[in-house]
This record gives structure tokens, sequence and C-alpha cells, in this order.
């Protein structure tokens, strides 16, 4: 690796699992943290290990499974916070302990309730106890975005002497602007004495839409590294889309002076997809790399001219960033080694034998439905079986619906609850919202579906349909998933993997900026 690399700090099971619907279970961490490995990531941040044992498990989980990426845990400048994330990575290849506190007049002022002085000597605190643990130790100034300059400085500069060899600078609101922030970079490069001793990072999130401008504009100004996610997933509106920053940076090497050259950029769409049918958020058709469009050329003019001469209307190669790559395909006389082995290229490595029995099972009860298999299909399956594995309180058995013009759908359904096997028969204006009228029916979760979305996994009328919901009960919010050909199927095993979600989910989890301070 050149050390002219921006370093590429990865932030979607910390930051963007605080997307309010988007918790992971430990297995899917672990899976989306392999996938940033491939990405070949510098850095992947797994959690806030002091938010609860759940999290604890997760983060020590991807400690322990990842070895080519440093794995980063976040503590409040707190001892409880930071002795939990040194734990938490006591089996890390390479581990970072990332330590915060606000330095913002408002956030001091209103949220810690302490004075400048106290929180300089409470970073230094911080820094020098994450350095018990791990000679790699980063500092955030909270806020730093909203936060006065010459006090930025000074605990800057202390925090640096207390041992933290990156310094980030997030915008934790959105509140800036490219030129402003770019000259805060810079500014603080400048001004404070032992800058020379730490790597500047930016954070952005996307409150005004220039998360991913801001970080640019701060590389161009010294920075070395952006905290960023996939897809863009964060906190609100979300942080830096990784995949925006990395190609933006690659493509324009006219004007960046560092490199993204440890990057395989070729496994961005497939993390990209991963990560969407994990928590269940869509990626808009016209989201920049990954999304359906960025790469269709709709205007019979722009076709013409990509036809004659791809860089008239393209200034990055589809197949660099994964789009077109290993298309095909398994089929109904594919075997289970073939089976497993391309699961395994695509990052998938299965638990026990009965986890990949399942698995191939279900393979070929799609491939008796649809003749070829595309990679895409194998993940949207992968996802549809590991859900139904997780803690199935609900389980569907059975599942008629009628829809018929002129007529009041109506679906005929047997769940099993707690092994208990119940019959119903609703109606509903549609076929899903009588199948999900049934299912409350029996379930009486009261959940409020807030948010249903479905789509096509490959092209074709046979393709598997992948439906997510986001469902809302008394205050908690969750999002389920469901694949299947059948898209009133795939739309009750989405809702049913939801309501299993919730069960468990009830354990007090904390936040780390939103709960008590210190
Ligand atoms: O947005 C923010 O300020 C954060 C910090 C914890 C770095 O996420
Ligand atoms: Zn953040």
């Amino acid at each position: 690796m050149s050390n002219n690399n921006l370093i590429i700090f990865d932030t979607t099971l910390r930051d963007g699992e605080q997307s309010p619907g988007a918790s992971m279970s430990k297995d899917e961490k672990i899976r989306i943290a392999k996938a940033l490995e491939k990405l070949r990531v510098d850095i992947i941040e797994a959690g806030f290990p002091a938010a609860s044992p759940g999290d604890f498990d997760a983060v020590a989980a991807v400690a322990a499974s990842i070895k080519d990426s440093t794995v980063c845990a976040l503590a409040r400048a707190m001892d409880r916070d930071i002795d939990a994330a040194g734990e938490a990575l006591k089996l890390a290849a390479s581990a970072r302990i990332h330590t915060f506190i606000a330095t913002s007049p408002l956030h001091m002022e209103k949220k810690l309730r302490m004075t400048p002085d106290e929180v300089v000597e409470r970073a230094v605190y911080a820094v020098k106890r994450a350095r018990n643990f791990t000679d790699n130790v980063e500092f955030s100034p909270e806020d730093a975005g909203r936060s006065e300059i010459d006090f930025l400085c000074r605990v800057i500069e202390a925090a640096i002497k207390a041992g933290a060899g990156t310094i980030n600078i997030p915008d934790t609101v959105g509140y800036n602007l490219p030129d402003r922030f770019g000259r805060l970079i810079c500014e603080l490069r400048e001004r404070i004495p032992n800058a020379d001793k730490a790597v500047f990072s930016v954070h952005c999130h996307n409150d005004l839409g220039l998360a991913v401008a801001n970080s640019l504009s701060a590389v161009l100004n010294g920075a070395r590294q952006v905290e960023c996610t996939i897809n863009g997933l964060g906190e609100r509106a979300g942080n830096a889309a990784l995949e925006e920053i990395v190609m933006a940076v690659r493509t324009r090497q006219d004007v960046f002076s560092c490199t993204v050259d440890q990057i395989d950029t070729t496994q961005i769409l497939s993390c990209s997809r991963l990560v969407s049918n994990i928590t269940g958020f869509p990626v808009q058709p016209n989201k920049a790399i990954v999304g359906a469009n960025a790469f269709a050329h709709e205007s019979g003019i722009h076709q013409d001219g990509v036809l004659k001469h791809r860089e008239t209307y393209e200034i990055m190669r589809a197949e660099d960033v994964g789009w077109n790559a290993n298309r095909m395909v398994l089929g109904k006389h594919s075997g289970r080694n073939a089976f497993n082995q391309r699961l395994q290229e695509l990052g998938y490595a299965f638990n026990s034998e009965k986890e990949l029995n399942t698995a191939f099972a279900r393979f070929k009860d799609l491939a008796d439905k649809k003749h070829e298999i595309y990679d895409e299909d194998l993940q949207a399956l992968i996802s549809d079986t590991l859900a139904g594995e997780q803690n199935e309180t609900v389980k569907l058995l059975s599942l008629k619906v009628t829809s018929e013009t002129g007529e009041v759908p109506r679906a005929f359904l047997t769940l099993s609850v707690n092994e208990e096997e119940c019959m119903v028969d609703a109606s509903g204006s549609g076929p899903v919202d009588a199948v999900y009228n049934a299912i409350e029916k029996i379930v009486r979760s009261g959940a409020h579906l807030q948010l249903y979305s479905v789509k096509n996994v490959t092209d074709g009328t046979d393709s598997q349909a992948e439906v997510s919901v986001r469902l809302e009960q008394e205050g908690n919010i969750i999002t389920g998933q469901g694949a299947d050909t059948d898209i009133v199927i795939a739309s009750a095993k989405a809702y049913i993997n939801a309501l299993n979600r919730f069960v468990g989910k009830q354990t007090l989890r904390h936040h780390p900026q939103k709960t008590e301070a210190i």
C-alpha cells in the first residue's frame, strides 16, 4: 500500500447502525465486516461496545473474524466505555479505540454541563486511558463543525500530546459548507503546533446533502482519513457515502494528491447490496455509483454516443465498481459443492452443515421456479434463509390469496406461533393488505407499518421479489426482509421476519451521543 493512500474508515456498523431501524445482529455484522475486508477498507468501526451486552459481543466477534483491516470501537470519554472498547477488541489483529467528547459551546453547556477546561482535561484523560489498551487511538471533538476554532486548537493539541495518532473532525449535524469546512481543516493543520504528529480525519453528516462534498473539500485541504458508510447509511440523513468518496478520488486523480489504490472497487456493488439487504434500506435508482440507473443510458443520443465511444457519456467503467461482473450463474443441475463454492466467493461462510443444507434445499426450490440463478439471487436467498433461522417465534406454514377483478382480496393463512398452529382468513384492500391483516389477526402485535418496499432482484418477470418492511411498535423500530419469486409470499416473509426481530429487542441499548454524556 502506498503511503499516499487516503485512509478509508468505514463506520457502517457503528454510525450506520444508528439509523432508526438499521440495527443488525451479530452474524449480520460479521457478514458485512467480511465484505468490507474484501473491499479492503483500512478501518472498520464495528460498534459501540458500552451500548449493550449485544453490541459488546458483536464488536468482539468482528474483532476476532477480521484479519486484514483494523477493527475500531467507539467510546465516550469515560472509563466504562474505554474499558469496554479495549476488552471487546482483545482478539483483534489490529485494534483502534475511538474516543470522543463534544467541544461546541452548545454541547458543552447543554449536554455535558462541563466547562471548556474540564472538557480538555477529560479528553486528555480518555486518550491516555485508551492508550493502555492500544497504541492506535483516535480522538474526535464531537460537533467540531460548530465549535470555536481557538478551543478546537487547544483540545486537539492536548489530545495529540496525550497520544492520539488520529484526530477526527466531525461535522456532527451536517451544518458545514464545502469551502468553509476545507478552510477549517487547513487552519487547524496550520495552527496546531503538533499537527504533524497526527493524521487528520473527517466525519461528515449529510443533513444538507453535503457530506461527500465537505469530506472531499477536507481531503483537498490535507485530511488523510475519511469516515464514511456504504450507501451513505447513518444517523438522520446519513454519512458520506464510501462509494462516492472512493470513486471521486479515483476518477479525479488530476485534482487529488492522494490515492485510494488499496480499495478493491469491484467489491463496491456487492457491499452495497449486502448492506441494503441486511438493513432493509433500499438504494434509490439514481444513487451515484450503486443505483440501478447509475450506468444506464436511457436517451437515444446518449446510447448512440456510448456505443461509438464509451467516454462520451461515462466517466467511470461500470465493471470497475462491480456491475456486470460474474453474472452467471447456477442452475437446476448445479450441485451442493458448486453452490457452496459460489457463496464462498461471494463472501458467505456457513456456520454448519445444517445451515448449508437448508440453504441448498431452498436453492433447489428456487431453481425449479427460475432457471438461471444469478449472484443477486444467491444473495437474496442467503439473507432470506438466515433471516428465517433467527429466533423464529412466528413461522409461515401456508398462505393462499385470492385476488380477482371486482372482488375483495382475501388471505387464508396458517402460522405457527410458539409452536402452536393458528389458521385465519382476512380481507384487505389488496392481496398484501389482506395478508398483513391476517397476520395481525393472529399475532396482535399492534405494530405500525412505516415502510413497505419491493424490488426485483434480477431482470425479468421470473425474478425474485425482495420485500423490505419497517415496523414501529411502542417506539421501537425494526426492519424485516423476505425474498421469493411470489411477491405476496415475499411480503408475508418480510413482515414475519420483522415480528421475529422484535422478540428480544426490548433490552436497553445506549446511544453513544444521546444518552447521559459523562
Ligand atoms: O457524528 C459524530 O460526531 C460522531 C462521532 C461519535 C464521531 O458520530
Ligand atoms: Zn456521526
